[in-house]
């Protein structure tokens, strides 16, 4: 036997491992934080409900990613539209500096107004190329999106009443 084929579809089983498991991770994190908190300022609840919009849309990838639902052409091209577009707003839903206690949101966000307006740039660049056309795909495009996602709230999102309990 040719080593060379079994090892490519060696490595393609591993990545797609490593996929299945970071989804896996993601989901699970933020499910953690998918709380009924209480917000009142409209400018809050409309960033939350833009990012709240981003999770529904990369559930439907993770989903058929994991084999949950059948790899779908249509719901896929839907939900790389609704993310290329979503994160295209990221700036203007958080413009404004408004906090509030149950906001997961860091203050750094407007010290650092270029750095965070960088990171949302780079989660519609990878939004774009998500390749929505195929599983394999999906398989090779959607990690690099979520780490776009992680990558902003390492930096930005914090723990709940974070300045009150640190
Ligand atoms: C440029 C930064 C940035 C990017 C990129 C980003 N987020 Fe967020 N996200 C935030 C911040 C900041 C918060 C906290 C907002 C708040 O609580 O006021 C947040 C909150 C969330 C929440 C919690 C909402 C809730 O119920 O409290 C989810 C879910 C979420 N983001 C999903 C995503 C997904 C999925 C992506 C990628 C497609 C993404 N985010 C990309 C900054 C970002």
């Amino acid at each position: 036997m040719n080593a060379a084929p079994l090892f490519s579809r060696l490595s393609r089983r591993l990545t797609g491992a490593f996929c299945a498991l970071c989804l896996g991770l993601f989901v699970l994190t933020s499910q953690l934080d998918a709380g009924s908190a209480i917000i009142t300022d409209r400018h809050v609840q409309s960033r939350i409900t833009l990012m709240t919009g981003q999770k529904a849309a990369l559930i439907t990838f993770s989903d058929m990613v994991a084999g949950r639902t059948p790899y779908n052409a249509a719901s896929a091209r839907a939900a790389r539209r609704a993310l290329i577009s979503a994160t295209g707003t990221i700036p203007k839903r958080f413009r404004k500096q408004r906090m509030e206690p149950n906001s997961h949101a860091r203050p750094e966000i407007w010290l650092q107004w270029t750095d965070f307006k960088q990171r949302a740039a780079t989660a519609r660049l990878m939004a774009k190329e998500i390749n929505s056309r195929s599983l394999t795909g999906l398989r090779r495009t959607i990690p690099p999106m979520i780490e776009a996602c992680h990558s902003c709230h390492e930096t930005y999102r914090g723990t709940q009443n974070r300045a009150i309990t640190h």
